[in-house]
């Protein structure tokens, strides 16, 4: 028992653990455990961020995905989807909407839609960085060449999200077509690094056939890119995929990984993301006091939000959505943090 809470402090204090004592301590967590923790997590994150918790303005302007993996609603093969892309205009006027309502960073997120082609993309960034010069841009558009990356990022992008969705290569063909690979995907991440993004990676909380072994590649592997955000969340199964069946991740693995993120991380931007919410009513004011500093409540135009749908039963109408900011900001002060509205650079720079 003594081993584990030992295994926490060592965390805390080396910052990393061996794949051998990750591996033990995903295995043998106990909601003890959990709770010690959580508020060491708390007391990481109050250090260097106090109560301020950040909130980004989520704008899913397309659905159309060329890819087909497995878990996702929004797979190329799924014929139920109804797809929809949102135009510049409409874009924009999303940013509009956000800046309104306080939001100085925007989430353009989108699955990877070939009539977003580099340039619509580039001049996408650069009208928005000319209408809103305060605010950070952030993209999350999936992988490209190096050189896309650089026209994005000079176009006045400053943040790129790309999940790793699971280090090892074997469990990432499992979850992802043939075209796709691991070591692509990361190779992306570096080059989003080395161009100077502010880069988030991250995976899903009990995708099929991840085991703790797997999981303590993830943790391994976030610890090497060092990165500046850090996005996981439960997988859900949506009824259109190969993974109907298969069992969702667990709210309370998902706490315990971002408790032990905000240790080896402390500095690390960490999203209490939309799945978390939609797995438990309060499951983002949960992530939020085992260590998450991030909400990405909703930007994108009700008309269309229900059909960005990348697992079942996604929550989009009620806190999450960015038009009800008063009522997600009574949810966090009830919890003892307050939200901000300012830009948020990740301190890890
Ligand atoms: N459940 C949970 N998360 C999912 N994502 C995609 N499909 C699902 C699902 N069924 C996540 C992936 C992707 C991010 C945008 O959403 O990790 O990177």
């Amino acid at each position: 028992m003594d081993r584990y809470f030992r295994l926490i402090d060592k965390l805390k204090r080396e910052r990393t653990l061996s794949a051998a004592e990750w591996t033990d301590l995903i295995e043998h967590r106990s909601q003890e455990l959990s709770e010690y923790l959580f508020s060491l997590a708390r007391e990481e994150q109050g250090l260097y961020y106090g109560k301020d918790i950040f909130v980004r303005g989520l704008i899913e302007f397309s659905n159309y995905c060329r890819n087909d993996c497995l878990y996702c609603g929004i797979r190329r093969s799924n014929r139920n989807a109804r797809r929809y892309r949102l135009d510049e205009d409409e874009i924009l006027s999303c940013c509009h909407e956000g800046y309104a309502l306080g939001l100085r960073t925007f989430v353009l997120q989108s699955g990877e839609d070939a009539s977003f082609t580099r340039d619509r993309l580039t001049n996408l960034v650069r009208r928005i960085r000319s209408s809103f010069p305060d605010c950070a841009i952030t993209l999350s558009v999936g992988e490209w060449d190096e050189a896309s990356f650089k026209a994005f990022f000079d176009a006045g992008a400053d943040r790129y999200l790309l999940r790793h969705e699971t280090y090892n290569p074997e469990h990432y063909a499992m979850l992802h077509p043939p075209s796709l690979c691991a070591q692509n995907r990361r190779q992306c991440l570096w080059s989003l690094k080395k161009i100077g993004y502010q880069t988030g990676t991250g995976f899903m909380v009990g995708a099929p056939g991840q085991t703790p072994e797997y999981l303590a590649e993830d943790m391994l592997f976030l610890k090497e890119l060092n990165p500046q955000m850090v996005g996981i969340g439960p997988f859900i199964p949506h009824r259109d995929t190969p993974f109907k069946n298969e069992t969702a991740g667990t709210l309370e693995l998902t706490l315990f990984l971002l408790g032990c993120i905000r240790l080896m991380l402390p500095k690390v931007l960490l999203p209490a993301t939309t799945a978390l919410g939609t797995i438990h009513p309060e499951g983002r004011e949960l992530g939020i006091l085992a260590g998450a500093n991030v909400v990405m409540p909703n930007l994108s135009p009700q008309g269309v939000r229900k059909d960005y749908l990348l697992y079942d039963n996604k929550i989009c109408t009620g806190e999450e959505s960015a038009q009800c900011r008063d009522s997600l900001e009574r949810k966090i002060n009830a919890i003892g943090y307050r939200t901000v509205t300012d830009r948020g650079d990740s301190l890890n720079l």
